[in-house]
């Protein structure tokens, strides 16, 4: 199993929504299942967003974890967005999500770790450096740092891009939208390489929250693209044994 955590600096760029978007194309793209984690210690929003129920959670996951994770287990405390994509839904409240995801810290990577067959995919939220997934991001196999190409983001975004480098997470730059700085300048700044953008969409939960398209036609929708672009440059660089933690 790959682990991507998709995570921000500051603000509300659309982590949550790429994380969704990304989860949602994966298995089209790349032929293998995605699971979706909501790891954010600030608390939730999937199940509010996506009409989902409060439970099972992450909490549930976490009286399970007692015995050793399987696909079934972690499937079991998941619920289907959109009809598609299981996903693991994090408490509303910022407090509990944080104390359930510090109790589980390790164990449950060690856990996914063993999980085969599926992929995970991670909203952190915004990164900080005392984050009850720290160890999550240190192990990631790719950490997908998103940002708006935007002034007021990019000296924060700069710095949280330095400190990864730092302390060699392989981490790449999502822009969400393209304006008003081109997403190249925000890559050479950071130093990141620009894995792609997600389109700018107003309609953005309503789209994603009806599931990604069976009809191919309806996938042209250039969210849809840049969606699956990203999926395989991702995927691609998980295959690439120098880009990112599977080449240790
Ligand atoms: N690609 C996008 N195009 C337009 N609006 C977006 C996009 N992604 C997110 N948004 C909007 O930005 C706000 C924050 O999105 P969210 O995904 O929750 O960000 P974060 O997880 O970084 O806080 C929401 O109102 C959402 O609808
Ligand atoms: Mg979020």
């Amino acid at each position: 199993m790959s682990i991507i955590a998709v995570g921000s600096a500051k603000a509300s760029p659309g982590a949550t929504s790429l994380a969704v978007g990304l989860g949602l194309s994966w298995a089209a793209i790349t032929g293998r299942k995605a699971v979706l984690i909501e790891a954010d210690g600030d608390g939730g929003v999937l199940a509010a967003r996506y009409g989902l129920a409060l439970n099972p959670s992450l909490v549930e996951l976490s009286g399970a974890a007692r015995h050793e994770l399987t696909v079934d287990r972690l499937q079991s405390s998941c619920q289907l967005l959109a009809g598609q994509l299981p996903c693991l839904v994090a408490p509303g409240c910022g407090e509990t999500t944080s104390r359930v995801l510090a109790a589980m810290g390790g164990r449950l990577l060690g856990d996914l770790g063993r999980v085969d067959g599926i992929d995970v995919v991670a909203d952190i939220g915004r990164i900080r450096a005392s984050s009850p997934v720290a160890e999550l991001v240190k192990r990631c196999d790719l950490l997908v740092l998103v940002v708006r190409p935007e002034f007021d983001q990019l000296v924060p975004f700069v710095h949280q891009a330095r400190r990864m480098t730092a302390s060699r997470i392989p981490t790449a730059l999502v822009c969400v939208g393209g304006r008003p700085y081109p997403p190249t300048e925000m890559a050479k700044a950071s130093g990141l390489d620009l894995l792609g953008v997600m389109a700018h969409d107003a309609r953005v939960d309503r789209i994603l929250g009806g599931g990604i398209p069976g009809n191919q036609r309806h996938r042209r929708l250039l969210l849809w693209r840049t969606l699956g672009e990203l999926v395989h440059r991702i995927h691609y660089r998980l295959q690439a044994p120098s880009l990112g933690n599977k080449a240790a």
